[in-house]
């Protein structure tokens, strides 16, 4: 049997924006998505992951054709009939990274019981066709943090490899991760600010200009250490998402409770429409009062923190 996993992961800046050649930074989080794989005699899938309501069913069709793709990416025979587990600790929530790090979990499974003995650059590469499944254009952000882990400043290169550099911070730092309970579609997602930006370049062109500008700034704000300005951004940084409309209700009420009570900064992260947002706690006391206000609301909560091994 071949075994892998993949980490999930938040975006601090410059989800959507990324998938347009803006920078983004993304963090790996400390849950990660496990698989198991044996040659079997028929194909079949199973998938018990903990996940948000309806997000098996919506999301089924394009695991199958996620598994399809990476199985020709990986130059494996079509024909080939897999047992596949599913399962691990980070739920199967939008804006996770879920899809790419069981993406990339399952291309380590795989790539562990066929012994086709590929590398991190390889599995990676795999599991980026995996993704097209789940977000048809994707920047490659998500499989990159679900392969490597840390954080990360991430930039597309649609000719050759992106440009991806670890980003140090002094200590690491709360953050909670509150999850509206609805599955989101990443596809229609993306799909839709590409249309809308080509509809309207004069809203959207300096929109993309900020989303650079802030992902700039706040990478130098971590790697200062500067969590004050980090938070700020990150405020920037959900009203520029809310502007491209990739907000929604759930998620604009989750960012405003987070910073009532003394979040610092608070976004959506990853492909909005539902999912999930991140809010920046610094210190446990902070972190605690703010999962303390979501579970009170009737939100499920992670409580991670940014740089942790
Ligand atoms: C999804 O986590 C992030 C998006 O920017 C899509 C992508 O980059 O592939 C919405």
């Amino acid at each position: 049997m071949g075994k892998g996993s993949g980490y999930g992961k938040v975006i601090l800046f410059g989800e959507h924006f990324v998938v347009h050649g803006v920078p983004g930074v993304v963090s790996a989080i400390d849950s990660s998505t496990d698989a198991e794989v044996k040659k079997s005699t028929n194909t079949n899938i199973r998938d018990e992951r903990k996940t948000s309501k309806g997000y098996g069913e919506e999301k089924r069709l394009q695991q199958i054709e996620s598994i399809e793709r990476m199985l020709v990416a990986m130059h494996i025979e079509p024909k080939l009939s897999l047992d596949i587990w599913i399962g691990g600790s980070l739920p199967g929530f939008s804006g996770l990274g879920a899809s790419a790090a069981s993406s990339v979990a399952i291309a380590r499974a795989i790539n562990e019981e066929l012994e086709l003995k590929l590398s991190n650059e390889e599995i990676n590469a795999v599991a980026y066709e995996g993704e097209k499944a789940y977000a048809g254009n994707p920047s490659g952000i998500d499989n990159t943090a679900a392969t490597y882990g840390g954080l990360m400043w991430f930039k597309k290169n649609p000719t050759s490899q992106d440009f991806v550099e670890k980003i140090c911070i002094k200590q690491p730092v709360e953050i909670v991760i509150g999850s509206t309970g609805k599955t989101a579609n990443t596809k229609l997602m993306v799909e839709g600010v590409a249309k809308r930006k080509k509809a309207d370049p004069k809203k959207y062109d300096p929109l993309f200009e900020q989303a650079e500008t802030l992902a700039f700034a706040g990478r130098s704000a971590l790697e200062m250490g500067d969590m004050e300005k980090v938070g700020a951004l990150m405020n920037e940084n959900h009203s520029i998402l809310q502007e491209i409309g990739v907000s929604s209700e759930e998620l604009d009420f989750l960012v405003e409770t987070a910073r009532s009570y003394g979040a610092i900064g608070a976004k959506l992260t990853g492909g909005g429409g539902g999912g999930c947002m991140v809010a920046l706690t610094p210190g446990k006391e902070l972190q605690d009062k703010v999962v303390t206000a979501f579970k009170t609301a009737g939100y499920e909560v992670l409580a991670t923190k940014l740089g942790a091994k």
